[in-house]
């Protein structure tokens, strides 16, 4: 019987316990586990590496959220993102990414996984011809596309990337973590894998780093299970206990984010110290058909340019008392920041270089009014 979002929430992968009934998963804080002859681990379980009955929960949790067979939990979004490139590609390769992504993620393609032989091209997202054009047949691996993308709130059409990707024998990969998978679920779509920092609005308390991925196709999910193992870099069960803990409220937060995200983006479209409004709800937004499209509602990011250029942004980002200023997204509480400064000075002089001007918001759950009122007096 197939369940609402909510329910899968709250419910997939977390049956009561066996032994006890504990409601809650437990946190099976092990590293190994006796086994009842050579060779006969219990139900599996043979070192916390390969398997923990607690990262099994969130992992079947998320997998059953984004719709896929396999879900993989990992130590943190960019682990996730390394596990998948290494499973999926080889030197002499070559993946399309984003002209706008998280700097981390940009970072990881230019600073790492170049050296090792991976050649990447930059490409618009909202532009599915720019994309086909930045594919060379025979060696594109991955169109790997965020959509929302990070921090300039890009819009790719998830269906028309996926034929894209698919005609040239490419998989295609979405970043997810903006939109969370209660706004949008990329395999419905035709996407081939799932990219989640579960750091931001799947765990949405900023009290734990993860990752995850979620495989559409069940062969690929367990060759990136496969490589989780043999690369390492797992979610600890605490970890995942928590992040399970923070995704049974996922939906409720979400619309709440997206009923603020709403108000403050209509507060600042139009405001003399704002220059431009990037959030895809609004109808000006050149994104925001594809993104009603594909998108249950537009998210809780929005990010605006400063209409006295770099130095005011700085400015708002200093003045700002209730939105913290800090890196990162996703959590309960609003965060405002300087992309060009603090998340995204990793892509200064690369092609994803992010304008001075830009102010990023994570906007939280706190009561609307009050975070309009801090808006004011911070925009100067
Ligand atoms: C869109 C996006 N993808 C991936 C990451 C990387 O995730 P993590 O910081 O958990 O490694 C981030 C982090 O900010 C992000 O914003």
């Amino acid at each position: 019987m197939s369940h609402g979002f909510e329910t899968l929430a709250i419910h997939a992968g977390q049956d009561p316990e066996a032994r006890t009934g504990a409601v809650i998963p437990p946190i099976y804080q092990t590293s190994t586990y006796a086994q009842d002859a050579v060779g006969a681990p219990r139900e599996g379980y043979e070192y916390s590496r390969s398997g923990n009955p607690t990262r099994d929960a969130l992992q079947e949790c998320l997998a059953a959220l984004e719709g896929g067979p396999v879900g993989l939990a990992f130590a943190s979004g960019l682990a996730a993102e390394d596990a998948l490139l290494r499973t999926v590609c080889k030197p002499g390769d070559h993946v399309v990414i984003p002209d706008d992504a998280y700097g981390g993620t940009y970072r990881l393609f230019a600073k790492v996984a170049e050296r090792w032989g991976l050649a990447y091209t930059p490409a618009k997202v909202s532009d599915p011809d720019a994309v086909r054009a930045a594919i060379r047949p025979g060696t594109t691996r991955i169109v790997w596309v965020e959509t929302p993308t990070n921090p300039l709130l890009g819009i790719a059409d998830i269906a028309a990337l996926a034929a894209v990707a698919h005609d040239a024998g490419a998989l295609l990969v979405v970043d997810n973590t903006f939109a969370s998978p209660y706004l949008q679920q990329p395999i419905a779509f035709g996407a081939d894998v799932v990219v989640h920092s579960t750091t931001k609005y799947v765990g949405g308390h900023s009290d734990v780093v993860g990752g995850a991925l979620v495989a559409a196709d069940r062969a690929l999910g367990e060759e990136l299970r496969y490589h989780q193992n043999a690369m390492g870099a797992v979610n600890g069960p605490f970890d995942a206990w928590l992040t399970l803990r923070g995704i049974k409220t996922l939906g409720v937060r979400m619309d709440r984010h997206c009923d603020n995200a709403e108000r403050i983006a209509a507060y600042l479209d139009g405001h003399a110290k704002v220059a431009q409004v990037l959030y895809p709800g609004l109808p000006s937004h050149p994104g925001h058909e594809v993104a009603a499209k594909q998108m249950r509602r537009f998210g809780g990011m929005i990010s605006f340019r400063a209409a006295g250029g770099e130095e005011h942004a700085v400015e708002i980002c200093n003045r700002a008392r209730l939105f913290v200023l800090a890196e990162s997204l996703g959590g309960v509480e609003s965060l405002i920041e300087h992309p060009g400064r603090m998340t995204h000075a990793s892509a200064a002089g690369s092609p994803l270089e992010v304008p001075g001007d830009l102010v990023r918001l994570s906007v939280g759950i706190e009561t609307v009014d009050d975070l309009l009122a801090d808006l004011e007096q911070a925009l100067g």
